[in-house]
């Protein structure tokens, strides 16, 4: 194992009825809060009555930045800054999914910075301090409710880019399992797909001596198989919406991938990230499309025995098969799960042709140095020919 600090410092209030915690913990920070969502499913739930009524309860002042899209866009920040510089905000509440959340995070952070926000994203400026947030978690997937991290996407640069920085981790996140019985079903196969595949990019990394770490991420992946279909067959069952809960934040809150080297790329995220920049596609399905087609390319000699580690732990492989049987029988049950979820398996199926895939590979190049991914650094002919398997 790899040397690591570890520092997880969400708080997190886990199940029914956790937001009754809201009003004590917002005032820690401040008592003027920009509230931040999307296009209104939170009105339709309650939930918003549910979390202004506590505002008003605490004396708390609150402003809203409203109408937030999936994959957020830059624009909502640069309008949400504005709020806060206006009216001293001193607490951003996002209450959604990972689109709302993202766009609070970089208006925490945009708020410090006297330039353009997307400086932020594309490096030209960096993070040096953030707005605190807290999140009210609607829908199980990106995990962003207990990560430093944010994507935001910029329609006219046809750029969907991401940053990070340890003032932009929310300093609570309450998640309560009831919030998510009302997610469609293809949002939440499409969370499932997203947590999935947050474990595969740390998962499959090139350090073999994190056993710990990976028999977690094994744990996590089996909990996502066995209540996916479950929480899409039956949406009010408590006890899958909650294990799907806290599988997406402990996926992606540094927990796997720690000891496995600071400096590790992801793979398919970064290739995925193209797709929705270009034709603002839901997230996970791009994953779920790109996943099992990443998994192909890069399986070779070196990286078969997890392959092999992989079909065994999750898909219960007789391991008496030749390594890539076993190897490819995973990589073909990665993809019937999918399927079983009512995931699209091609690009085809969500409107792609080929008409892009050529810049798409090089942008998913160029915006990560050069390769794509640490397990096996892709090269633009690599990217490019994922997509041409994914058509
Ligand atoms: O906009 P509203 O009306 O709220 O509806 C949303 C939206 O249409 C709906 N929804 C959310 N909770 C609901 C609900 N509908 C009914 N009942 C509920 N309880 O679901 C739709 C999708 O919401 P969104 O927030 O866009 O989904 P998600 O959580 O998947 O977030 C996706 C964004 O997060 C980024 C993605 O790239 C994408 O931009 N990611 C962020 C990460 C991070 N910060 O760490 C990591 C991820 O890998 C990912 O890249
Ligand atoms: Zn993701």
């Amino acid at each position: 194992m790899l040397n690591f600090n570890y520092s997880i410092p969400t708080k997190i209030f886990f199940g029914k009825g956790q937001i009754e915690v809201l009003g004590r913990e917002i005032k820690k920070y401040g008592s003027k809060v920009l509230i931040v969502y999307g296009k209104g499913s939170i009105k339709k739930t309650g939930i918003y009555n549910e979390a202004v009524n506590i505002l008003k309860d605490n004396n708390i002042d609150y402003w809203e930045l409203a109408d937030v899209d999936p994959n957020p866009r830059i624009t909502s920040v640069r309008e949400g800054i504005k709020i806060c510089k206006e009216k001293e905000v001193e607490f951003i509440l996002p209450i959604g999914g990972g689109s709302s959340i993202d766009c609070a995070k970089v208006i925490g952070a945009g708020y410090y910075y006297d330039g353009d926000p997307w400086d932020l994203l594309i490096g030209k400026a960096k993070v040096k301090n953030s707005l605190p947030i807290g999140t009210v978690l609607t829908l199980s997937a990106t995990g962003s409710e207990m990560d430093a991290g944010a994507v935001i996407t910029n329609m006219e640069t046809n750029q969907k880019l991401s940053v990070g920085h340890p003032t932009m981790a929310p300093k609570f996140s309450i998640l309560d399992p009831e919030y998510t019985f009302t997610v469609p079903k293809n949002q939440t196969a499409a969370g499932v797909a997203d947590i999935m595949s947050h474990v595969f990019e740390s998962y499959f990394s090139r350090t073999k001596e994190a056993y710990l770490q990976d028999r977690m991420a094994e744990a996590i992946l089996k909990t996502c198989i066995k209540y996916g279909k479950i929480a899409i067959d039956e949406p009010e069952n408590y006890e899958a919406r909650s294990n799907i809960m806290w599988a997406s934040s402990l996926a992606i809150n540094g927990l796997l991938g720690y000891g496995k080297g600071n400096d590790f790329k992801w793979s398919v995220h970064a290739i995925e990230h193209e797709l929705s920049a270009y034709y603002d596609i839901t997230h996970g399905v791009g994953l779920a499309i790109l996943y099992p087609n990443w998994m192909r390319h890069v399986l070779d000699d070196e990286n078969v025995y997890k392959f092999v580690e992989y079909g065994i732990n999750i898909w219960g492989i007789d391991r008496n098969k030749n390594d890539y049987v076993i190897a490819n029988e995973a990589i073909d049950k990665t993809r019937e799960y999918f399927n079983s979820l009512g995931l699209p398996a091609t690009l085809e199926e969500v409107g792609i042709g080929k008409e892009n895939l050529d810049k798409m590979a090089k942008a998913a190049v160029d915006h990560n140095k050069g390769t794509v991914g640490s397990f096996k650094p892709l090269a633009y002919e690599d990217v490019l020919n994922i997509y041409m398997a994914s058509l």
